[in-house]
């Protein structure tokens, strides 16, 4: 897997890109792969406000686009002095392609904050087990 500085980088360098005109509040994600790959994301606006997407569901597009399958661990780059933890619609989208104890990285311009695993902001979760183990 990816080493944490270079996910850190990476989710401070598409932070950069977001496009949040009317937030200006910028979010970066990057995933690291069990593979070592890693993937980024932005958020993304749009005038019709609840059109806009998420960090982090860029970068799992990102990860199923280049042909990666799993969440190895994840960084989320927020402004602010607030942790900048996932939404709760993007815990869900994490969770799809993640296990109980990945590693969920909260970061600020300064570096890593605080490291949650998917299970401490997802308990009880809902997943594709629930469809196929009937
Ligand atoms: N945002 C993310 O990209 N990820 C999160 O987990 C929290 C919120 C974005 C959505 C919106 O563009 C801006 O931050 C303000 O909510």
């Amino acid at each position: 897997m990816a080493s944490l500085d270079t996910l850190f980088e990476a989710a401070k360098a598409i932070q950069a890109k977001a496009y949040a005109p009317y937030s200006r509040f910028k979010v970066g994600a990057a995933i690291a792969t069990p593979e070592g790959q890693i993937f980024t994301g932005c958020n993304v606006e749009n005038a019709a406000y609840p059109v806009g997407s998420c960090a982090e569901a860029g970068a799992i597009s990102a990860m199923i686009a280049g042909g990666g399958h799993r969440i190895g661990e994840i960084a989320v780059m927020g402004e602010g002095e607030h942790l900048v933890t996932p939404c709760g619609g993007c815990r869900q989208r994490i969770r799809e392609f993640a296990a109980p104890d990945t590693k969920i990285h909260i970061a600020g311009p300064e570096g890593i904050r605080k490291t949650f695993t998917l299970d401490e902001l997802l308990p009880f979760s809902f997943g594709p087990d629930n469809l196929t183990d009937r």
